[in-house]
């Protein structure tokens, strides 16, 4: 039986070791393997019961942790806010007391407030992934970024990584900044003053201009403008934004001649990136991204339930 996962829960990169991030994604790899297989039926987490519980809007996250859970052969229930008590006023606490009341084994949860999976953490009885709360972190999607680069380059380590765009507003940046650093990588970010955040974080290279910071990088990270998150209207136009901080085919002939596109999506083509970069084979690894998300999210479910399965 390979290593307990020595956490009780999936709250963020940071808490973690380059270990256990590396033992979640050789644990995926497997999954990968797997999932391009005809019959994608294991039964490791038959009889366990999996809420997901997404207070904000999500394509790839949301559906990739079902699959990720049926595939396992867990009890998977999609919990909807919309169409809930929660339109009726009831709180995040007294949800998160109503869903534990059913005794699931594990919740993952996306929440607008940042903090709010630690907090719903410390009242559940099973583990708790975080899906992304708020500007906090989105660990599974750094996870699967962090496998999405090293299937493409054998390492990680000693590579150029940029991460370009609303750096602000992003705990998916928030949570590759930790993940990258610490398996060895070199990151950079590029923004507008506007959107790079408060503090840079030690031992990143921040670059206002676009053609300078992905120079030479083995890998171009790009992120959506959140306009949902932001108190005042910014850019002025989407042209403007897309002239400066837009990702094109001309631009992404200063990053390595191999280099990488990637994108968490969901994308707004013509903004942060062009749609023949997104689109090109060659460069774009969008949905291998996506794919891998399945596998890294099977290891995350299998990894946390490891202990109350034995
Ligand atoms: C991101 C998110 O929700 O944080 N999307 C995702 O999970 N793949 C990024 C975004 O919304 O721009």
């Amino acid at each position: 039986m390979p290593a307990l996962f020595p956490h009780p829960h999936l709250l963020g990169i940071e808490g973690l070791s380059a270990a256990d991030i590396l033992n979640i994604l050789d644990e995926a790899e497997q999954w990968t393997a797997f999932n391009r297989g005809a019959r994608k039926a294991d039964d490791r987490l038959h009889g366990l019961t999996q809420i997901n519980a997404f207070f904000e809007n999500s394509t790839r996250t949301l559906f990739s942790f079902e699959i990720a859970g049926k595939r396992l052969g867990a009890q998977v229930s999609n919990f909807h806010p919309a169409a809930s008590s929660v339109r009726k006023g009831e709180s995040l606490i007294d949800t998160a007391l109503t869903l534990n009341a059913m005794r699931p084994d594990i919740l993952v949860i996306r929440h607008e407030a940042n903090g709010a999976a630690g907090e719903v953490a410390g009242l559940m009885d099973c583990p708790v992934i975080n899906a992304g709360d708020g500007q906090g972190e989105h660990p599974t999607q750094a996870l699967l970024d962090a496998l999405t680069i090293r299937r493409r380059f054998g390492r990680i380590e000693g590579l150029k990584i940029a991460i370009c765009g609303d750096i602000e507003h992003s705990r998916v940046a928030n949570s590759n900044l930790r993940s990258l650093p610490l398996l060895g990588a070199e990151v950079r970010i590029v923004a507008p003053l506007c959107l790079m955040p408060a503090v840079v974080p030690e031992g990143i290279a921040a670059f206002q201009d676009f053609d300078e910071g992905i120079a030479g990088v083995d890998a171009v990270m790009m992120l959506r403008i959140q306009k949902e998150r932001m108190e005042e209207d910014f850019p002025d136009t989407l042209q403007d934004y897309h002239t400066e901080y837009g990702l094109t085919r001309a631009r992404l002939a200063r990053a390595a001649p191999d280099a990488i596109v990637m994108h968490p999506g969901p994308m707004n083509r013509g903004v942060e990136i062009d749609g023949d970069v997104a689109d090109d084979p060659a460069r774009s690894v969008i949905l291998e991204q996506v794919e891998l998300g399945v596998a890294v999210r099977m290891a995350c479910l299998d990894l946390l339930t490891r202990e109350r399965r034995t």
